[in-house]
C-alpha cells in the first residue's frame, strides 16, 4: 500500500515550515469545508479567502469542482474515486499548509473516514473542519446547477444526498447552520471561521 515510498528517503532541508511561517507571519493550516452540493462551500471558501487576504494572510483554495478539472480529472463520482479525490486534496492541502499557506479545501467529502484520514495527516490544531450543516431540502431548493433536478429525474446516478450517502461530521471544529429560515450571509459565516482562527492562534 506504500507504493514506492519504501525505497525513498525523505530529504530534509534547512528551510523548514517554521521559517516559512516566520517569513509570512502566519500559521500554515488546513480549513476543510464539507457539506452537501449547494450548501455554500465554495461561496464560504471565497468569502473566507477574501477576509483573510484583507487581513494580510496568504490563502489558497482547493475546490473539488476546480481540482477535478486538473489534478483530479481522471476521477468520477463513484465511491472509490471520491475516496481518492478526498485523499489527494488532503495531501495537497497538507503541502500548502507546510508551505505556510492557509489552505482552504472545499469539497463534498461525504465520507467521515476519509475526512478523518486527512485530519490525521496534519498536526493537532492544524486541521479545522467546517461543516456546512444545511438541510438537504434547502440545498435542493437552491439547486444552483440544476443537478438535484437531474438526480431526482434519474439522469445523474449516485448523487450525494439523493442516492449516495453523506456522513455528517461528529466533532467538527465549526458547524454553520441556518437560523430558522435564514441562512447567515457568506461574510458572516467567514467571520465565524476567522474569529475561531484568531482565538486559536
Ligand atoms: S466529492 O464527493 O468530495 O468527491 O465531490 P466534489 O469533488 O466536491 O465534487 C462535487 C461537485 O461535483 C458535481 N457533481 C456531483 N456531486 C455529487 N454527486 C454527484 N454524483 C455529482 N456529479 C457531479 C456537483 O456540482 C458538486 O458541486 P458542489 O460545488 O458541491 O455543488
Amino acid at each position: 500500500a506504500n507504493g514506492m515510498a519504501e525505497n525513498v528517503v525523505w530529504h530534509k532541508c534547512s528551510v523548514q515550515k517554521i521559517d516559512r511561517q516566520e517569513l509570512l507571519q502566519q500559521k500554515g493550516c488546513v480549513i476543510w469545508i464539507t457539506g452537501l452540493s449547494g450548501s455554500g462551500k465554495s461561496t464560504l471558501a471565497c468569502a473566507l479567502a477574501r477576509g483573510l487576504h484583507m487581513r494580510g494572510k496568504l490563502t489558497y483554495i482547493l475546490d473539488g469542482d476546480n481540482v477535478r478539472h486538473g489534478l483530479n480529472k481522471d476521477l468520477t463520482f463513484k465511491a472509490e474515486d471520491r475516496v481518492e479525490n478526498i485523499r489527494r486534496i488532503g495531501e495537497v492541502a497538507k503541502l500548502f499548509a507546510d508551505a505556510g499557506v492557509i489552505s482552504i479545501a472545499s469539497l463534498i467529502s461525504p465520507y467521515r473516514k476519509d475526512r478523518d484520514a486527512c485530519r490525521a495527516l496534519l498536526q493537532e490544531g492544524d486541521f479545522i473542519e467546517v461543516f456546512m450543516d444545511i438541510p438537504l431540502q434547502v440545498c435542493e431548493a437552491r439547486d444552483p446547477k440544476g443537478l438535484y433536478k437531474l438526480a431526482r429525474a434519474g439522469k445523474i446516478k449516485g448523487f450525494t444526498g439523493i442516492d449516495d450517502p453523506y456522513e455528517p461530521p461528529l466533532k467538527s471544529e465549526i458547524v454553520l447552520q441556518q437560523m430558522g429560515e435564514i441562512c447567515p450571509s457568506p461574510s458572516d459565516m467567514a467571520d465565524v471561521v476567522i474569529s475561531y482562527l484568531e482565538r486559536n492562534g
